[in-house]
């Protein structure tokens, strides 16, 4: 559904992928500072091609009613500056809702993934009827945890998984 926001906030618009945001997403992806807490540092080609899988991936999930993956526009210049989504995660015996968030470096310290995060938190809860969300943060991502603590999330403490050869905290809503 290109040009079809799923939800606006004051500064943003979450939307679904489109084939121009390619370049963007390639950059954010190959950001050592981004990716530093989530995966292995991306060369150009591998990132490049991660994002162009995204993007197809996404796409294909870009249904209002159900959980995905979204780009987040500024609505000031229409720039697409971040991913936020929810994405099934298995704990070893029970599905969750995971919320995770990414934000182009120049754009971050200023509010913007809470706002993302916590327009996509209630519209999981009040459309889509998840009454409850987690998210993995590595230990030392002290600005995702930020995030969390003003979402209202709560660590679990102890419960610590490995995701992409990294340790990752289980924080839960609400
Ligand atoms: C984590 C991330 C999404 C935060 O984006 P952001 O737009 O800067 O977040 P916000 O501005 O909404 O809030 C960040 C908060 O963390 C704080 N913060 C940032 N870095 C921090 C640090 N190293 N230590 C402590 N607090 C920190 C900020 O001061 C702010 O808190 P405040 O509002 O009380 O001042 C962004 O840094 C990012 O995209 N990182 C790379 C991808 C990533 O790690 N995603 C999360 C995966 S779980």
């Amino acid at each position: 559904m290109p040009g079809t926001a799923l939800l606006q906030t004051e500064r943003l618009r979450l939307r679904a992928f489109q084939d121009r945001d390619l370049d963007a997403l390639g950059a954010l992806y190959q950001d050592p500072a981004v990716t530093r807490y989530l995966c292995p540092p991306m060369d150009r080609l591998t990132a490049w091609r991660a994002a162009a899988a995204a993007i197809a991936f996404c796409q294909r999930r870009a249904d209002p009613h159900q959980p995905g993956i979204w780009a987040i526009e500024a609505r000031a210049d229409g720039r697409m500056i971040g991913r936020v989504g929810l994405s099934p995660w298995d704990d070893g015996g029970r599905l969750h809702w995971e919320l995770g968030y990414l934000l182009a470096t120049d754009q971050q310290g200023q509010g913007l993934a809470t706002e993302a995060a916590t327009a996509l938190r209630d519209h999981a809860n009040t459309v889509l009827g998840l009454p409850t969300l987690v998210a993995l943060v590595h230990p030392e991502n002290e600005g995702s945890k930020r995030v969390l603590t003003k979402m209202r999330f709560w660590p679990h403490p102890g419960w610590v998984v490995q995701e992409a050869g990294m340790p990752r905290e289980v924080w839960t809503w609400p």
